[in-house]
């Protein structure tokens, strides 16, 4: 079979989420090139619907490190950025402009979240290039008040995604990616079905290291662990009373 691997793709293969970075700092030219690469990305009719927060202020990290679900590696990234969807760009292009406009609603905030996210992983895979490694954090949707306010948020503008960047320290390094899904549970043809009980059940083999295995204690920890958790409560909680400002009746 023809071997397609080249290095665009082995980084999109090798990329792993890096919780752990050494204290070597990255560069203005690094930054510069992982934001400019960021801004690359594809976006909506180019309109650009994302903010990139670049959170320099070590105070600031400390504190969104407590307020994303108390992770302190946040803290100690030696980039932050958190990625905004940014309605509120637009919406005051329109009133300057004295333009014909209206309110934000949800699917303009869906399409900016999917420009800042997509500008998000741009950011990633630039990083990975570079020989830095990155995480998501998803906890920056929790917390609405507390961060509109550290972050000085305005009404159109919803913190969809954070990343943190740094330098992989040697564990990090050698710790082994997980697993996906097989590709036969990602991907259909066509028209969408639900997977089947057994599909379902099937799709979980092999995920787990464990020989002892089971389908319903594994999924009933990760549901309590994941889905009912406090955290996940907040979360919902959270993106509710930012998805307020975009709800009309
Ligand atoms: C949207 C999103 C949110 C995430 N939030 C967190 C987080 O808050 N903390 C964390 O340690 N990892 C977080 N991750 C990393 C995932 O746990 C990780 O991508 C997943 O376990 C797969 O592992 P890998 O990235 O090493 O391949 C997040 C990833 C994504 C895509």
């Amino acid at each position: 079979m023809e071997n397609l691997m080249n290095e665009i793709l082995k980084c999109l293969y090798e990329r792993k989420s890096i919780r752990l970075f050494t204290e070597q700092e990255i560069t203005k030219e690094q930054k510069d090139e992982i934001l400019d690469a960021a801004i690359q990305a594809p976006t909506a009719g180019n309109q650009g619907l994302y903010t990139i927060l670049e959170i320099e202020n070590q105070e600031l990290k400390n504190t969104l490190s407590v307020l994303c679900d108390n992770q302190p590696f946040i803290a100690k990234a030696k980039l932050v950025l958190v990625f905004l969807a940014d309605c509120q760009k637009w919406f005051n292009a329109y009133r300057y402009a004295k333009a014909d406009y209206r309110e934000p609603e949800l699917g303009d905030l869906i399409i900016a979240c999917e420009d800042a996210m997509i500008a998000a992983q741009n950011a990633v895979i630039a990083a990975e290039s570079l020989g830095l490694g990155s995480c998501y954090i998803g906890d920056i949707l929790e917390n609405c008040e507390k961060i509109t306010k550290e972050l000085r948020l305005s009404k159109y503008v919803f913190p969809v995604a954070m990343v943190v960047f740094g330098y992989p320290t040697p564990q990090q390094k050698a710790r082994i990616k997980p697993k996906r899904f097989p590709k036969k549970y990602m991907v259909q043809k066509n028209t969408y079905s639900d997977y089947s009980e057994k599909e379902t059940r099937d799709m979980f083999l092999g995920r787990n290291e464990e020989n002892d295995y089971e389908f319903e204690r594994y999924i009933k920890a990760f549901c309590t662990r994941k889905y009912t958790s406090e955290f996940a409560m907040e979360l919902n909680r959270s993106v509710n009373k930012y998805m307020q400002a975009y709800k009309k009746e």
